[in-house]
């Protein structure tokens, strides 16, 4: 499909159908996620695809705990929760759900050892040893929009991180920072994002200064 179209309507899909998804679409997905470029062309990311149903029914619980945590302020917000957080507070209850069902999920390691972190030395969060990681995520969600397979990028996991680990077998030095959820859509599934203007997200030569480069989509 075409790549523009493709990325206008990766939207996150949280309902997703038990039914199996072809080895040789799988394949292909994977493949797209290793195209990935990294920091020095290091490659410092691995990726565990979890189809065993006792491991997936392990993370659905664990899962589910975060999500019940991160979701604890919105429910309490009761009829007063805006619609568009309602519906994702709902697919994401409907995932917790099924979480247990899905054909694969999988999950992003990452060994920092291997990084080239260029921000790491300065006074704020470091975020560049993830750009040798997500760079494949997005890799990975955009061809399974390519095949019809639906997705949705989730890091709650991260907070159970050495409960996953122990679970996946994954050793020391390595680290998880992505868990994806795959399966095909039970509703609609993809179609257009909801996302600020360009305008609101674009300055040209100095910070706030409007650009010149919009509407070319
Ligand atoms: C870094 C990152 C972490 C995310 N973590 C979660 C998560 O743990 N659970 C979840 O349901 N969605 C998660 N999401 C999905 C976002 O909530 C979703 O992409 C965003 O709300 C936009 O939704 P839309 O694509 O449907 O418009 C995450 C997305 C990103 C980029």
């Amino acid at each position: 499909m075409n790549l523009y179209e493709a990325m206008a309507t990766q939207r996150a899909i949280r309902r997703l159908k038990p039914d199996p998804i072809p080895h040789d679409v799988l394949s292909r997905i994977f493949q797209a996620a290793s195209w990935a470029p990294t920091g020095g062309n290091v490659q410092p990311f691995r990726m565990v695809a979890v189809t065993d149903r006792d491991k997936l029914k392990s993370l659905g619980e664990l899962y589910t705990k975060q999500w019940a945590v991160y979701t604890e302020g919105m429910r309490a917000e009761g009829d007063a929760l805006a619609p568009a957080r309602k519906k994702m507070m709902l697919a994401g209850d409907y995932l917790c759900e099924h979480l247990h069902q899905v054909p694969v999920m999988v999950v992003f390691c990452f060994n920092a050892e291997h990084m080239a972190i260029t921000d790491a030395g300065l006074d704020r969060p470091s975020v560049v040893g993830g750009g040798s990681v997500y760079t494949a995520v997005q890799n990975l969600m955009l061809a399974a929009r390519a095949e019809g397979v639906g997705c949705v990028l989730t890091t709650l996991l991260c907070f159970e991180e050495s409960a996953v680990k122990s679970l996946l077998e994954i050793p020391d030095p390595w680290g998880t920072c992505a868990h994806i959820p795959m399966g095909y859509p039970v509703l609609g599934g993809y179609g257009p994002t909801s996302r600020r203007p360009l305008s609101k997200m674009l300055y040209e030569n100095t910070w706030m200064a409007s650009s010149s480069f919009e509407g070319g989509a």
